[in-house]
Order: C-alpha cells, then sequence, then structure tokens
C-alpha cells in the first residue's frame, strides 16, 4: 500500500471542520482589520530563500525542499510565507500604492524537512499577515493584537506573548561585532554548525540547540546593551501600545527567532500544552525593515507574524476547546418511497439556496435507521416527505429533539425554518 510521506497528514472527519471553521474565523478577523488577502506560489526560486530567510538559517542550509525543474532552474517549495510575499509585493510595485501601508494576509501550506513529531511536521499550514511602509511601533502592537485577539475569540486560556528587541540595523550590527569579538578565542569550543555560524552570522549561535547548554553562552553580551537610543525608543512605545491594549507580555531578551530579516521588535506566542516544549510556539513574527531592500526592493519597512494550524488545533484540544460544537446540520430530510424522492431533492436545494445546511437520505434507508442518522449528525429538525406530503404539498416536520410534530405548506417552508432556528441560535447565545 502507498502511504503518506512522512510529516504530512490527511485531514478527514470532524477535522476537516475545525480547520474550515478557523480559517473562516480568521478570514473574518482580517477582513476588520482592513487586510488584504494576497496569494503567493508555493514554490519560488530557491534564491529568494537564501537571500530572504537567510543563509545561516537552519530553514535554508538543513531544510528546504529543493529540485531542478526541467528547464534547470533550482525551486525551493517555500518554507515560510514572508519572503514570498515580499517578493510578490516588490514585482508587483505594491510599494506605488497611495494607500500605504500595505497590508496583507495569507494562509497555505508551508515545507520543512524536519525530524517530523507531533507538532512538527514537515507539510503544515500557516496563516499569517504582512504589513509594509509603515515605522510606527503601533503597528507591531497591531499585528502582536492579532493572533491575541485570534486565541481570545477562540477561547484559548494558556497563552503567553513573549516580546525581544533585535534593535535597527546599526544596533545589530555593533552586537554583532561584540558578538564575534567574544566568540573569537571560544570559536573551537562551538559545535560545527556554529563555527560556520560565527562566520556567517553569529547572532544564530544564541539559538543552537547543541550550543545553548555551554558556560560560552551563559556570559554571552546582551542585546539590550546594544541598542541605540533610537531603537530603545521603538521598543518602549511597542510596550506602551501593548498595554493600552491590554495585552500582557512577557519580555525575554533570548528570544532571536530562527530567521535572519529580523529588527527591531520580535515575538512568539506561547500556549500551554503539557510536554510539547518548543512546539508550544504557536506563532512567531517581527519586524523586518531591511528586508524589502535586500530582495531589490526600495526601502521599505515591514512587520508580520505567522502562526501554525496543527499547533493551533493541538492547543485547543488540550483545553478541550471543541469549536465545531454547535455548527451542526440545519435540516436532514427523509425521503420515504422511490416517488418522493424527486420532491424532496427539490425541497433539499430550495432550503440549500434560502442559506440552511440540509442533508437528504441518499441510502434508502428506512424511518428507524434515517433517525439514526439524523441522530448522527446531531440534526434538530427532520423533514419526512412521504407520498401524502408530496401530493398534497405540506410537509411533515419533526423536532428530533422534543418529538414535536409540524404540518406546514411548501409555501411557508423557509419562513418555518427562518423563525425556528434564529429562535435556537438565540437559545444559543
Ligand atoms: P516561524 O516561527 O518559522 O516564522 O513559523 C511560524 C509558525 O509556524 C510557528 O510558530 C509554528 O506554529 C509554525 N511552524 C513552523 N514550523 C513548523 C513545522 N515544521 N510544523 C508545524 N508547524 C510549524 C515564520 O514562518 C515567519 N515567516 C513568520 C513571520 C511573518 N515573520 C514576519 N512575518
Amino acid at each position: 500500500m502507498i502511504q503518506k510521506p512522512k510529516g504530512t497528514y490527511d485531514v478527514f472527519d470532524t477535522q476537516g471542520k475545525q480547520i474550515q471553521y478557523l480559517e473562516k474565523l480568521f478570514a473574518s478577523l482580517m477582513e476588520k482589520y482592513n487586510y488584504e488577502y494576497m496569494r503567493t506560489p508555493l514554490f519560488e526560486s530557491s534564491e529568494l530563500f537564501h537571500r530572504g530567510v537567510g543563509d545561516s538559517t537552519d530553514i535554508v542550509t538543513k531544510e528546504t525542499y529543493d529540485f531542478v525543474d526541467r528547464g534547470n532552474r533550482n525551486m525551493t517549495l517555500r518554507p515560510e510565507g514572508t519572503a514570498g510575499i515580499v517578493r510578490s509585493f516588490i514585482e508587483n510595485k505594491l510599494y506605488g500604492r497611495a494607500s500605504i501601508p500595505v497590508k496583507c494576509w495569507y494562509m497555505g501550506p508551508m515545507y520543512r524537512y524536519e525530524r517530523p513529531q507531533s507538532g512538527r511536521y514537515r507539510e503544515f499550514y500557516q496563516m499569517g499577515v504582512e504589513t509594509f511602509g509603515s515605522l510606527d511601533p503601533m503597528i507591531d502592537a497591531e499585528i502582536i493584537s492579532i493572533p491575541v485577539s485570534f486565541f481570545r475569540l477562540l477561547g484559548l486560556k494558556g497563552i503567553k506573548v513573549h516580546i525581544n528587541s533585535l534593535g535597527d540595523i546599526e544596533s545589530r550590527i555593533n552586537y554583532k561585532k561584540a558578538l564575534l569579538e567574544y566568540f573569537e578565542p571560544h570559536i573551537e569550543t562551538l559545535c560545527e554548525d556554529c563555527k560556520n555560524r560565527y562566520q556567517k552570522n553569529p547572532l544564530r549561535i544564541l539559538d543552537c540547540k547543541i550550543d545553548q547548554d555551554k558556560d560560552i553562552l551563559k556570559n554571552v553580551p546582551k542585546l539590550q546593551d546594544y541598542l541605540n537610543e533610537q531603537s530603545k525608543k521603538h521598543y518602549e512605545a511597542v510596550k506602551k501600545y501593548l498595554e493600552a491594549l491590554q495585552i500582557p507580555y512577557i519580555e525575554d531578551p533570548n528570544l532571536v527567532r530562527g530567521l535572519d530579516y529580523y529588527t527591531h521588535t520580535v515575538f512568539e506566542v506561547e500556549a500551554n500544552v503539557e510536554g510539547f516544549g518548543s512546539r508550544n510556539v504557536l506563532c512567531g513574527g517581527g519586524r523586518y525593515d531591511g528586508l524589502v531592500e535586500t530582495l531589490g526592493g526600495p526601502k521599505t519597512p515591514g512587520v508580520g507574524f505567522a502562526l501554525g494550524m496543527e499547533r493551533l488545533l493541538t492547543a485547543l484540544e488540550y483545553e478541550k476547546i471543541d469549536v465545531i460544537q454547535n455548527k451542526t446540520l440545519d435540516i436532514y430530510v427523509m425521503p420515504m418511497g422511490e416517488q418522493t424522492k424527486e420532491y424532496a431533492i427539490q425541497q433539499t436545494m430550495l432550503l440549500r439556496m434560502n442559506g440552511f445546511t440540509v442533508d437528504i437520505d441518499m441510502m434508502d434507508r428506512n424511518v428507524k435507521s434515517n433517525f439514526k442518522q439524523a441522530d448522527r449528525y446531531h440534526t434538530k429538525w427532520v423533514i419526512l416527505i412521504g407520498e401524502e406530503e408530496t401530493s398534497t404539498q405540506i410537509i411533515t416536520i419533526k423536532n428530533n429533539q422534543t418529538q414535536e410534530e409540524y404540518k406546514i405548506k411548501e409555501e411557508q417552508l423557509i419562513q418555518f425554518f427562518d423563525e425556528q432556528i434564529e429562535e435556537d441560535m438565540h437559545e444559543t447565545i
């Protein structure tokens, strides 16, 4: 039997509904924030990620899915969404719009060749946002507020926002110098990857999973001591806006993130799933004021974040939040006999076109097993269509919870369900 590739998963049963619900909720939240939907290709030139995400990152050195296409071009399946969106922003000259900042959102699969385990997949889905053109720290706070509002809407309680500042490019250069000086006498004690990182980007050493516990990493110069006035001011303002938005945060000076493009604010939002460790990070993001320029566009600041669908599902499960519990079938239609089916399917379609979620028996079940099927769907309303209903066009409706029965004329069917289902909604609120 052919099996799915390692690190991937299939969606079926209730998980499909859950995912669709989360995607819809995210899309409607983004509408409220006035962000526009963008979509970019699943694969891009490999160079985009080398220059964009960074040559010294694990993502690019160890985790990309690379291939040479039939035209001999080096291509990579996108490991994340930001680089592609920035490429599109430049290529489509979105920087020329009068209505800056450009604010957009996206969702879709990303690919990283990581060691698969729960919470870490080779194909995983992100929902993310990117904004371009504003240096205002208010937008950093707005970006952080998006996942926080999303998680609050979902009712997640155990979330924690971690923030840090990596400073502007000048501060980063000064810090990099300090790190090079600090590590120089100790290069030999570093792991092979970190020796490489020392050459390419010493900041990455701070993020190393192997060297993390070595003494040499305990006394590393602190980035905060190298932030210039401008960077400190920006960071203070972001915190002020978070407080205004009543978003509690934890300052984490060790938070550097695994991608090279960040400047100033970086953040991660963690869930609280026991035994999940670093896989508790539901989302991460930050400011990247140099990335548009690095990728060949005009100097344009940017801020964004992305959140992982799979980890969100795990966090919801852990907190026992069932997002689809009330999202059931409105009406189940039972035709009783071959001659009633045409009329029954017409009524089903009519109800669907009027906004109800409706299904109809397609298995010629008898009445008893049809009611069982309605129970499986948790359907409150059942329509029975027998020969009498077909000829009189007076329809029998049963409330599957109270067993009450109603006889309703065909032309009043929509009005009946409009009223009943509205009443049901009030009851659940
Ligand atoms: P990232 O931290 O690499 O950032 O990924 C964001 C989120 O995607 C993570 O917090 C996690 O929930 C999820 N994720 C990452 N890798 C995996 C995996 N192998 N399996 C399951 N979930 C995963 C970025 O991707 C940046 N592009 C975020 C950003 C946007 N920064 C600025 N704008």
